[in-house]
């Protein structure tokens, strides 16, 4: 007598129990990556504590945002400033500025008290997500990337998704998002203030090769020895005006940029 069920069938129940687990996986990351709230999110607004104006600070003055986030080398996080930054400038006395403001009046308070400004937090990102601002800062990612303009608001708001599909979205081209270091915390930098000869030569005084140069601009046929052949040939390609597609790629080849993709260098 053969065997009613065949062979395989034996392992049924196993292959069925890993398939159950792969579908409610596939599911959960398919519901991750397209139904978190990518449109609710954009434009979270809370109201703070204190009427504090990026426009003002970081815009008209034109404060850097890390004379008030400072992200050391290590530091996986960023911060919000205490009273004693703002307290540089708002301090009472001779010379505080808008000391007596009654918009002022909780910096001077938290400044008797010792206690710190009860700041609402607009971003965070769930507690199984890692993080880490320096990796990105060091790398060429500007805080506009992720942020938005933020000198030109009067109250933050969440400007970008902030979802995993949105992290995935850069870190699959993030050619469309490198700038050179000088500039990550100059939000309102284009490609085409860089002036074209001084960007390539600072990658040959970085000992890159010409040739390497050459063809990440044209393709692997593409030549060039020396600064005046590369000048022609990303003219010939881009145009007049230095691009962003022209100065990420450049910069994704030589600094090797490789964003993770993998669910363990986000979720460990
Ligand atoms: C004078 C100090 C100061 C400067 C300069 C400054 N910030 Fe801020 N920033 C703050 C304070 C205070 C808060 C918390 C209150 C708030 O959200 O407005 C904050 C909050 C933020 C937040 C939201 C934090 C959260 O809870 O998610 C972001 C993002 C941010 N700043 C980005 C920037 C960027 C980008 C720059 C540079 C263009 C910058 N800041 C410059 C003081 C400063
Ligand atoms: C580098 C100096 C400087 C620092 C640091 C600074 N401010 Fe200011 N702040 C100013 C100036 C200048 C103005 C504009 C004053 C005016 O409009 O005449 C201002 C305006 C303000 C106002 C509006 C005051 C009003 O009456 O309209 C608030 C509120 C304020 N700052 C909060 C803060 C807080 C909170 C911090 C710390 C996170 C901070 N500032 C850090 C220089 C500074
Ligand atoms: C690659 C995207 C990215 C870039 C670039 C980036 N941020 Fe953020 N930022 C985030 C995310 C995501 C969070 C939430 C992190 C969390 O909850 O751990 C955040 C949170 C913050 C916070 C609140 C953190 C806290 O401890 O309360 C501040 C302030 C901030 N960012 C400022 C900046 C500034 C200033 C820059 C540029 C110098 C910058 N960010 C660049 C993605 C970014
Ligand atoms: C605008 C582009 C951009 C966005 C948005 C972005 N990343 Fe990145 N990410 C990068 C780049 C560029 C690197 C650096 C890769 C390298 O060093 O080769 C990086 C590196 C990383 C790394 C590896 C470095 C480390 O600290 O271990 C992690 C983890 C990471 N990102 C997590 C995130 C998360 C989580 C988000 C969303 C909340 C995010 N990224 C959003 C561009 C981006
Ligand atoms: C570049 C960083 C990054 C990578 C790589 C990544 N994730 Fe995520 N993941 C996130 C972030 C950020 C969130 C939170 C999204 C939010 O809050 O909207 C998230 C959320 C999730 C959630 C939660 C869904 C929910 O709504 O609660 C699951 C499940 C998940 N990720 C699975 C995965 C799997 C599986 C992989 C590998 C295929 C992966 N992730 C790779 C950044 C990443």
């Amino acid at each position: 007598m053969g065997n009613f069920f065949p062979r395989w069938s034996n392992w049924l129940p196993l292959k069925l129990a890993i398939a159950v687990v792969f579908i409610a996986f596939g599911v959960s990351v398919g519901v991750a990556y397209y139904f978190t709230p990518k449109y609710t999110r954009v434009g979270y607004e809370p109201t703070q504590p204190v009427p504090f104006s990026h426009k003002i600070h970081a815009g008209q003055l034109g404060l850097d945002c890390r004379y008030c986030h400072s992200f050391g080398e290590a530091s996986s996080h960023s911060n919000v400033p205490t009273n004693q930054t703002c307290f540089n400038c708002h301090g009472q006395g001779k010379g505080g500025i808008r000391a007596t403001s009654p918009k002022l009046e909780l910096v001077q308070k938290a400044n008797e008290t010792g206690k710190s400004i009860p700041w609402v937090k607009v971003h965070k990102a769930p507690d199984y997500v890692y993080f880490n601002h320096s990796a990105h800062l060091n790398r060429g990612i500007s805080c506009v990337a992720c942020h938005g303009r933020i000198d030109e608001m009067e109250v933050v708001r969440h400007d970008q998704p902030q979802s995993m599909g949105w992290c995935l979205d850069c870190h699959r081209n993030p050619e469309k998002n490198l700038r050179p270091l000088d500039y990550v915390t100059k939000l309102a930098f284009k490609p085409a203030d860089l002036k074209r000869d001084e960007f390539y030569k600072s990658l040959l005084d970085k000992k890159v090769p010409a040739g390497e140069i050459a063809a990440a601009i044209g393709g692997e046929g593409a030549k060039a020895d020396d600064l005046g052949a590369l000048l022609a040939l990303a003219e010939k390609t881009y145009g007049k005006e230095v691009t962003q597609t022209e100065v990420g790629t450049q910069l994704k080849k030589h600094w090797q940029i490789q964003p993770p993709e993998n669910c363990t260098a986000c979720h460990r």
